[in-house]
């Protein structure tokens, strides 16, 4: 066995499992596994409660100004086994997978000095190499060297489907139509956008699950970095 450690980039359209399958596959292989959607989620909400937000419409001289006033923070959480949000010290976890923040985030997220320090951020975190990082442009831009990239994609209405089971799961009061819109709507900016935009790199291999249960995809995952440490 090949004990290099890899970087693995993962990347592909809003709510298609990316998150799930890169935690499972991070513990697997002992690797550390980086969200990077939560970083521009944790950016979003600091807007919104500054009032540096509203109706799409970002006051992007004030977040400028403000930027260094945003302290991220990842914490592991022994009962959930696996790491929560931080905001300026405070747990946000739950609140930053809200629709609320769903429906700012790909504003904020096409911002070019809110993604520079993100993506400093998620380079510094993944230093020591053994890393597993999803998000829209992490084979593209963050690792365009990363030893293995997949780009995952699935149904709208599939992803819609399950995005609304989870938060409704949670007890938020959602509509199966209101996710459907939002997804489409992220999905267009993120790959509309000038900053980064959400593409397929052409070395990446695409995974389309909407047919596949949790399951399946972890174990074509886990066969992908076989092929990898096999040199195939
Ligand atoms: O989990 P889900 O796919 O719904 O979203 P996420 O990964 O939490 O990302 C939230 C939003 O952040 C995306 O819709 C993008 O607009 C933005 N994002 C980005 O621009 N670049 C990344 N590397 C990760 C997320």
């Amino acid at each position: 066995m090949n004990s290099k450690k890899l970087t693995i980039a993962i990347d592909g359209h809003s709510s298609c499992g990316k998150s799930t399958v890169a935690k499972q596959l991070a513990k697997k292989l002992h690797y550390t596994y980086i969200d990077s959607g939560a970083m521009y989620r944790l950016v979003t909400l600091f807007a919104m409660r500054n009032k540096l937000i509203e109706n799409d419409v970002v006051n992007t001289a004030e977040l400028a100004n403000r930027l260094d006033d945003i302290k991220i923070d990842f914490r592991y959480n022994e009962a959930k086994q696996q790491a929560d949000a931080y905001l300026n010290g405070e747990l946000v976890e739950d609140e930053i997978r809200s629709l609320a923040v769903s429906n700012n985030v790909s504003a904020i997220a096409t911002i070019k000095f809110v993604r520079e320090k993100m993506v400093d951020l998620q380079r510094e975190l993944s230093k020591s190499g053994g890393v597993v990082m999803d998000g829209r442009d992490i084979g593209t831009v963050v690792f365009p060297n990363a030893d293995l990239k997949i780009f995952m994609t699935a149904d709208a209405e599939v992803r819609a489907e399950r995005r609304f089971k989870e938060l409704q799961a949670k007890g938020d009061s959602v509509t199966f139509e209101e996710i459907l819109e939002n997804v489409k709507k992220r999905d267009f900016i993120d790959e509309n956008r000038d900053e980064s935009p959400l593409r397929k790199a052409d070395d990446a291999i695409v995974l389309d699950n909407s047919n596949f249960t949790p399951a399946q995809q972890l174990e074509w995952l886990e066969q992908q970095v076989e092929n990898i440490i096999a040199g195939k």
